[in-house]
């Protein structure tokens, strides 16, 4: 076990008020981060975990809601705002909001509309849950979010296939034509891509190539969830039995 991955389960234990050896399980929930490029079917990938864990109570978080609203000067000059690169998110916002969560209360968070680049009423209330998905370009950019996380996960899909998909969604649901979307892409998106998101996989703990085509690794997941919750459940009951965890690459 590293020593990344060995923080990360001692963070599922808080220690007895006694200072004894033993420790008192807390029941906190388990968090997933999945980050990927562009259009690399991330989405589509936390949707079908999550119909298949539709036994558990599972709430899915897009960093995308974290995106700073833009001001009208701002706006008159768009076409020259990165929207790829860290500083775009409020960062701050979103650990508060996790740790929230992780916390087990509710928590409110920004409604965030594409089209006119800023934060719209009314902000959506995530209840909390067993099991939290965090889901956008960056969640493994950062090493604080990263550290909120149980599991890490890296969509990885072809930059052709990411681009065709991009043009397809953004001229259909985000209110963009050809020409913005190709010069948007060639500006930001590609650099950033290649500058922030893609040296973030290096921090995943499971790689899906050709993200939610990829059958095999997205059972490999559920089932490695599957098998954590039920050793939150067994050390709910048999409080002295510390669980090894492992790490899995598929
Ligand atoms: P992301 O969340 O990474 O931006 P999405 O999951 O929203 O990506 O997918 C982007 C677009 O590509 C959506 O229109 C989605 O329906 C489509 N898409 C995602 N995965 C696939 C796939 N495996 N095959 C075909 N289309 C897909
Ligand atoms: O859903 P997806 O992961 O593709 O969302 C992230 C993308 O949204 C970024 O690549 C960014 O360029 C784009 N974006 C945008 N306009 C905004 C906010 C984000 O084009 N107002």
């Amino acid at each position: 076990m590293d020593s990344e991955m060995k923080k990360r389960d001692e963070n599922q234990y808080s220690p007895r008020p006694n200072g004894g050896s033993q420790s008192t399980p807390l029941k906190l929930p388990f968090i997933i981060g999945v980050a990927g490029g562009t259009a690399s079917g991330k989405t589509t990938v936390c949707d079908m975990i999550i119909s298949q864990l539709h036994d558990q109570r599972v709430v899915l978080v897009n960093q995308d809601a974290f995106y700073r609203s833009l001001t009208n000067e701002q706006l008159q000059k768009v076409s020259e705002y990165n929207f790829d690169h860290p500083d775009a998110f409020d960062t701050e916002l979103l650990l508060s909001s996790m740790q929230t969560l992780r916390t087990g209360r509710a928590v409110s968070i920004p409604n965030y509309d594409f089209k006119i680049h800023k934060s719209v009423e009314p902000a959506r209330l995530v209840n909390p849950a067993d099991v939290i998905i965090l889901e956008g370009i960056l969640v493994l950019h950062d090493n604080r979010v990263r550290d909120t996380m149980n599991m890490k996960i890296f969509v990885d899909t072809d930059s052709d296939v990411r681009l065709a998909r991009r043009i397809q969604r953004d001229t259909v649901e985000r209110g963009r034509n050809v020409e913005n979307v190709l010069d948007q892409y060639a500006k930001f998106v590609k650099p950033s891509f290649e500058e922030f998101i893609l040296p973030s996989k290096k921090h995943a703990d499971v790689i899906i190539p050709r993200g939610a085509d990829n059958d095999v690794a997205i059972d490999l997941i559920v089932q490695h969830i599957r098998t954590k919750l039920g050793q939150h459940d067994l050390c709910k009951i048999y409080p002295n039995v510390f669980v090894i965890h492992s790490t899995f690459q598929i």
